[in-house]
């Protein structure tokens, strides 16, 4: 797990860069195959390296607010500056892969027209789409037969600890439980060997 700290800290700190990433989501009542609960929609991205991430980037705090500077890379990766504000922060983590980062996390709950009206920006509009962002998707929360849904996605490779980020966040957000999650885990797990 990587280091928490406070945002307040974190903002504190000198010769550190900032990268805010946000879990964009809500509730959906869409049913797969016309049966199975989609339940929620979570958005991740396909980056240009090959990672699994989330939406967002990196902020200099001395000309922007960290979240001004995640609504600015929001409207270039996902075609709309959706407005994030303090109370949106979940988490600020030392980063784990890369010296002298902070990662702030983040999280939104949006309708689902909302979500749906962002999916067709994130193609149409969105300045980045094709080049630093491959594409946006929305993340899997069922199980299938034999690890189909969660269990796969989270046997993907993921860019620093968003997948962590992703983990904690659907608890946190109540999206799904800690048993189901524990379950993904251990699927995910198994897949590997
Ligand atoms: P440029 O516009 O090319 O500068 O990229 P960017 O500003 O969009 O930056 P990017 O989204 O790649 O994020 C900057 C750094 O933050 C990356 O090099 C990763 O180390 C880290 N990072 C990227 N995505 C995530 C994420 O979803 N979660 C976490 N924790 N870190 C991430
Ligand atoms: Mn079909
Ligand atoms: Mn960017
Ligand atoms: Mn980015
Ligand atoms: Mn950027
Ligand atoms: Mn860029």
């Amino acid at each position: 797990m990587a280091e928490q700290i406070t945002r307040e800290d974190a903002l504190r700190r000198e010769g550190y860069r900032h990268a805010c990433h946000i879990m964009l989501y809500g509730d959906s009542s869409a049913k797969l195959f016309g049966k199975i609960p989609i339940k929620h929609i979570v958005l991740m991205q396909m980056r240009f390296d090959g990672l699994l991430g989330f939406p967002g980037g990196l902020v200099n705090p001395s000309e922007e607010t960290l979240e001004a500077g995640l609504s600015r890379e929001l409207h270039e990766e996902v075609g709309v500056a959706v407005p994030v504000g303090v109370d949106n922060h979940v988490s600020s983590c030392l980063s784990p892969s890369c010296p002298r980062l902070i990662t702030h996390f983040y999280v939104k709950k949006m309708t689902e027209s909302e979500l749906k009206e962002m999916e067709r920006a994130a193609v149409a509009t969105a300045t980045d789409h094709g080049l630093e962002v491959l594409g946006m998707f929305r993340v899997p929360l069922y199980f299938l037969k034999n690890g189909g849904g969660l269990p796969y996605f989270l046997s993907h490779s993921f860019i620093s600890n968003s997948r962590a980020q992703l983990l904690s966040a659907l608890q946190r957000c109540g999206l799904l439980s800690q048993g189901e999650l524990e379950k993904a885990v251990r699927q995910a797990e198994q897949m590997r060997l």
